[in-house]
């Protein structure tokens, strides 16, 4: 006898049912909405690359590419004579917009190349709270030959005027400038000399990061190596003269767009490909996973992938998380539920009762017909639990009379209309549906 095996999602991985996914529809529809006011387009891109892609983006020594990254061998019989041995579900968006960007020769549009992209991620990560295996991102990329700090500042706007949209609650935004290939890498060097002076006060991971990349130390959130992270010496004192000019201007016009934010000289962000610019967005009600959103500059990126000289700027909102913090903050939106359910009663009133749906639901609005015939106090029973609020009741007698019972549920009210009175009340009521 065969036994019979239930199927769970595996694990980091989940279900996003109705109710809830029509919240996520509504974020992603005001993502959308936002990013497409400031000029930005949508790109869809495979959800798995070459592992070289991120290897060669995200860097090698990352936690993403060194621990995370779900790879799998390419087959014999698909893989071409120009593809990589190894492919992987891709971690985040950014290489494969710049890999995008440099195969279709987008460095040739006219002005700044404006993407937006929404979809599911991967990572290999310890699953908990906010943190999942397979988790969505809404990313925003700006590339093209300027990195003028009105670009950071603007793209920065975008994602506040989003946030503010969407009623995420207590919004906190970090800012910071890593430098660039020039100040950086001495800055580095500083760290890793003093980071060996305190060597045996870290803990593991620390140390190990001292030689394999020593700005990481700084994102440590262990309580014990927080006051000896405070002494150490920080990259805004070491940035080149350019880059200081930049990180001024970015700080003037972030002003100039009224937008409240926090200095984070710790913040280095996890990615190896991050110049100068780096920001993030905590929320409130996530615990330990509260950051929302993280971006930053990577000029010189497309160039590594094999491109031409190319300035970038971008950022990915987790949605997992912007959805948690808009539910724990308990001010959802208003979002449409079914308006009328149809209790028709007898087979001469079915027809009626079907082309009264159709002409419903072509004014917009959300319509429920039971397809088999139903006793009256069930389908008003039912009406209820699905939550309509209007029943329109059509029996023999309002076909007689060619007049509809129409029933509000909340407190019983009921009026007879004829059909156009019916679609014009229906239609006016429409928005509060
Ligand atoms: P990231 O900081 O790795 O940056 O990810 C961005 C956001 O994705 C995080 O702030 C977080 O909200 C969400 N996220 C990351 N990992 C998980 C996870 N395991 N579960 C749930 N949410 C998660 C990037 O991915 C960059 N590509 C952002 C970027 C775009 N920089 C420039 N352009």
């Amino acid at each position: 006898m065969s036994e019979k095996k239930q199927f769970r999602a595996i694990k980091g991985t989940r279900d996003i049912l109705p109710p809830e996914s029509a919240l996520w529809n509504w974020f992603e529809r005001q993502s959308r909405d936002t990013f497409e006011a400031y000029g930005f387009r949508d790109i869809r891109t495979p959800i798995f690359e070459d592992t070289y892609l991120f290897a060669r983006s995200v860097g090698t020594d990352t936690d993403i590419v060194s621990k995370e990254m779900y790879t799998f061998a390419t087959s014999s019989a698909g893989a071409t004579s120009d593809s990589g041995d190894q492919m992987s579900l891709r971690p985040e968006g950014t290489a494969s917009v710049c890999r995008a960007y440099i195969e279709h020769g987008m460095h040739t549009l006219p002005g700044n190349v404006k993407l937006y992209y929404s979809g599911p991620m991967f990572r290999r990560e310890r699953p908990q709270k906010g943190r999942y295996r397979q988790f969505y991102q809404m990313g925003a990329e700006v590339l093209g030959p300027s990195d003028a700090p009105g670009i950071d500042a603007e793209v920065i706007e975008m994602l506040v005027v989003l946030f503010r949209r969407a009623g995420l609650e207590n919004i906190t935004l970090y800012v910071n400038s890593i430098g660039c290939k020039e100040c950086r890498p001495k800055y580095v060097e500083i760290l890793r000399a003093e980071l060996r002076k305190v060597k045996d006060q870290l803990g593991a991971d620390s140390q190990r990061r001292i030689d394999t990349n020593p700005l990481r130390v700084l994102d440590s959130k262990l309580p014990e190596e927080q006051p000896i992270i405070e002494t150490l010496p920080r990259i805004s004192d070491h940035l080149c003269e350019d880059c200081r000019t930049h990180f001024t201007k970015l700080r003037d016009e972030l002003a100039l767009r009224h937008i409240d934010y926090q200095e984070n000289w710790r913040l280095v962000r996890g990615l190896d490909y991050y110049t100068r610019t780096t920001f993030e967005v905590t929320a409130s009600g996530l615990g330990s996973q509260n950051a929302v959103c993280g971006g930053g500059r990577y000029d010189g990126l497309v160039e590594l992938l094999g491109g031409p000289p190319t300035k970038g700027i971008g950022f990915a909102i987790g949605t997992d998380r912007a959805i948690l913090s808009i539910q724990e903050s308990g001010k959802l939106p208003h979002l449409p539920g079914v308006a009328v359910f149809i209790a028709w009663m007898g087979q001469k009133a079915y027809p009626t009762a079907v082309a009264m749906a159709q002409k419903l639901r072509e004014c917009g609005l959300i319509v429920e017909i039971p397809a088999e015939e139903m006793k009256f106090k069930k389908s008003i029973g039912l009406a209820d639990k699905l939550g309509a609020k209007y029943a329109l009741i059509i029996g023999e007698d309002e076909i007689a009379t060619s007049t509809y019972a129409l029933k509000r549920l909340a407190d019983a009210n009921q009026q007879k209309l004829a059909e156009p009175e019916l679609l014009e009340y229906l239609e006016s009521e429409r928005r509060g549906l």
